[in-house]
């Protein structure tokens, strides 16, 4: 049977939780996929940490040369997070020789193109299916089971944290502080709450699913990003009157005008399967020219989903005799091949204050039609003596087009712009 070494780098959540599958389910492994997998080392500082995971004292180092350069060890686990320290013991694995498998989005997302070119160059491979939507085997899906597509989106609720948040806020009306302190006691949130709720990490995520569905690079910073620190329950409960559930998403789109990629919040109608992904779940509905609409849903943060997918890479690893690596084109002038759309088409949610006298509304109306919006859905929804709140939703639109009413709607009547929402 063939054995395998894995050295763990960080136990923390993903770390801790891919130490104990790997620990519970070594006999399960060796049955079924006839692979015997031991964890020889662990990178960990905190001795205290280790020993609750019940980490055997030998195996615990707190030099990462010892643990790379093991002869025992066949597969490098990186789960530190953050870039300083991770890339350079990812290259260390890499250029040995060593395979490595990583939850890294914000690595593999930036710097790709090197750990690709130094796992060629060894014969290593180099797995990320845990750094993209957690437990949901994403990356797998776009490898290895619509390759046969050419996809013309991916669209998806891929940050666990901002979903939880939204959700709680939605259907407990809970405050965004205190949902955020949830979502931290379980796990979901990153060291840095800021990437999770500015949408970094959801736009590390799209920026890797993007480069691999529509088999180019697709860098980070042609990602448009906005995230969920604005969002209001007034919103959230005004959308949930009009049908619509308020989720922070990424959609990545292919057509003869380019690639879009963005990662903002987005009211998504009660109908769409997006809309019941509820809690710290997450999914991805992608759209290929043969399969149709597939959608992949499960949880994407927290200890043991992570760690599936994790342990999963590691499986795949051991078990097939060459390495596999991803299909975009990953050199460093790729991205010049690339047209991105900016100027992107979307419906729009609009909730503006508005003086409160006769004709107030149609020259709203009259300014969006002279900027070709037209309006689906109006509401006013309260009103004192000077004003009202309106509510309106439009149909498609171009991006631009809404900016540019915005920015002249004070002559209408408008005292306040509160909120401007895409509409999926
Ligand atoms: N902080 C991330 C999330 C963890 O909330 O989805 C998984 O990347």
């Amino acid at each position: 049977m063939k054995k395998v070494g894995v050295a763990i780098l960080g136990l923390g959540v993903v770390g801790g939780g891919t130490y104990k599958i790997l620990t519970e389910h070594r006999e399960f492994y060796r049955n079924t996929q006839n692979v015997d997998i031991e964890v020889v080392c662990v990178l960990e500082k905190d001795a205290a940490r280790a020993e609750a995971l019940g980490v055997p004292k030998e195996i615990v180092s707190a030099n990462v040369f010892e643990v790379v350069s093991n002869p025992d060890v066949n597969v490098v686990v990186e789960c530190l997070g953050g870039i300083t320290e991770a890339k350079g013991y990812v290259l260390d694995a890499l250029n040995v020789g060593k395979t490595v498998v990583t939850s890294n989005k914000e690595l593999f997302c930036k710097y790709s193109h090197e750990l690709e070119r130094a796992a060629k160059r060894t014969n290593a491979g180099l797995y990320f299916e845990a750094s993209c939507v957690g437990g949901v085997p994403i990356v797998r899906t776009l490898l290895d089971g619509v390759q046969s597509n050419k996809i013309s989106s991916i669209q998806g609720i891929i940050n666990g944290t901002t979903n939880y948040i939204l959700t709680r806020m939605a259907k407990d009306g809970m405050h965004y502080e205190d949902a955020l302190s949830e979502a931290k006691k379980l796990g979901y949130a990153e060291a840095d709450p800021s990437a999770d709720l500015d949408g970094f990490d959801a736009a590390y995520k799209l920026s890797i699913l993007a480069s691999l569905a529509f088999h180019t690079k697709v860098p980070f910073a042609k990602v448009f990003r906005e995230g969920i620190s604005n969002v209001s329950r007034e919103d959230i409960a005004n959308g949930n009157e009009l049908g619509y559930t308020l989720k922070l998403l990424a959609v990545g789109k292919q057509s003869e005008h380019g690639v879009e990629v963005r990662v903002h919040p987005a009211f998504v109608k009660n109908s769409h399967p997006l809309a019941g992904v509820d809690g710290s779940f997450n999914a991805v509905y992608l759209t290929g020219d043969s399969v149709g609409e597939v959608m992949l849903y499960g949880k994407g943060a927290g200890e043991f989903p992570t760690g599936s997918a994790i342990v999963s890479d590691i499986i795949y690893a051991a078990t097939h005799e060459g390495n596999r690596y991803s299909t975009f084109k990953n050199n460093a002038s790729a991205e010049k091949d690339v047209k991105f759309v900016t100027d992107f088409e979307s419906a729009y949610y609009l909730r503006l204050t508005v003086t409160d006298r006769a004709g107030a509304l149609a020259k709203i109306a009259a300014l969006f039609a002279k900027n070709n919006i037209s309006i689906v859905e109006l509401l006013q929804k309260s009103c004192d003596a000077e004003s009202a709140t309106v509510v309106l939703i439009t149909h498609t639109t171009h991006e631009a087009a809404v900016k540019n009413a915005v920015s002249r709607i004070n002559l209408c009547g408008v005292a306040k712009v509160d909120s401007v929402i895409r509409v999926l």
